[in-house]
């Protein structure tokens, strides 16, 4: 299956795109892992990727689409493959279709992680606070930043997938445990149809 997760900072994205990867055993994209990885390598894509990430401000859409195409590519996605914090804007959206519809794929589900603002940002400060490696963005200044951003650019996206029939909405507030059996109801809905 090929799946998007769709959510604001803090949602819960990478916690529950883990889980839902080992239990359907395919891979894992996360676009912001991705981008720190390039830059912890030190690479030049990493080099410009960091100053955007750092700020709260999406990286430029080419930048983060030809990592997606070259990685969706690799033969282990060839069974699927869940899409973390990918795509983010409208134009993101329409380029992965347009690369999955060369391959004659597409996607079968996105799954939207609702959670209310007050605790997305309990999470990230709890994040900042207790992490071994912490983040450049989980701080209060870049916090309402990606909050914002997620509003004016990634918001529209949820509208591109609903109109397309697509879009599921799951409660993720509760424990992780809880979102995950949710997360699990709705795939398992979309399998069966
Ligand atoms: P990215 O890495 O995608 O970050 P994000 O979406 O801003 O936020 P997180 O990854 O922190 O949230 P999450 O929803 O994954 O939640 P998580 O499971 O970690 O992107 C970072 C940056 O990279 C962007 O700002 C941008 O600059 C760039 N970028 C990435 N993709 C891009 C793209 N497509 N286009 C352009 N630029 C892009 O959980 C968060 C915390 O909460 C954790 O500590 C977790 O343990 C905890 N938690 C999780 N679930 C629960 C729960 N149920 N209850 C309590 N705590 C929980
Ligand atoms: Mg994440």
């Amino acid at each position: 299956m090929l799946i998007v997760f769709i959510g604001p900072p803090g949602a819960g994205k990478g916690t529950q795109a883990q889980r839902l990867a080992s239990h359907l055993n395919v891979p894992h994209l996360s676009t912001g892992e991705m981008l720190r990885d390039a830059e912890e390598s030190g690479t030049e894509l990493g080099r410009k990727a960091a100053a955007f990430m750092k700020n709260g401000q999406l990286a430029p859409d080419e930048l983060v689409v030809k990592i997606i195409g070259q990685r969706i590519e690799q033969p282990d996605c060839a069974r699927g493959c869940l899409f973390d914090g990918f795509p983010r804007t409208i134009n993101q959206a329409e380029e992965l279709d347009r690369q999955l519809s060369l391959d004659q794929r597409a996607l079968d589900l996105v799954l939207e992680l609702h959670v209310e603002e007050d605790e997305l940002v309990r999470r990230l400060l709890r994040r900042a606070k207790h992490a071994d490696k912490p983040r450049a963005d989980d701080t209060p200044e870049a916090i309402p930043k990606r909050l914002e951003v997620y509003r004016s650019l990634t918001q529209p996206v949820l509208e591109y997938y609903r109109a397309r029939g697509l879009l599921r909405e799951i409660n993720g507030q509760g424990t992780p445990e809880q979102v995950f059996a949710r997360i699990r109801d709705a795939v398992e809905t979309r399998q069966s149809s």
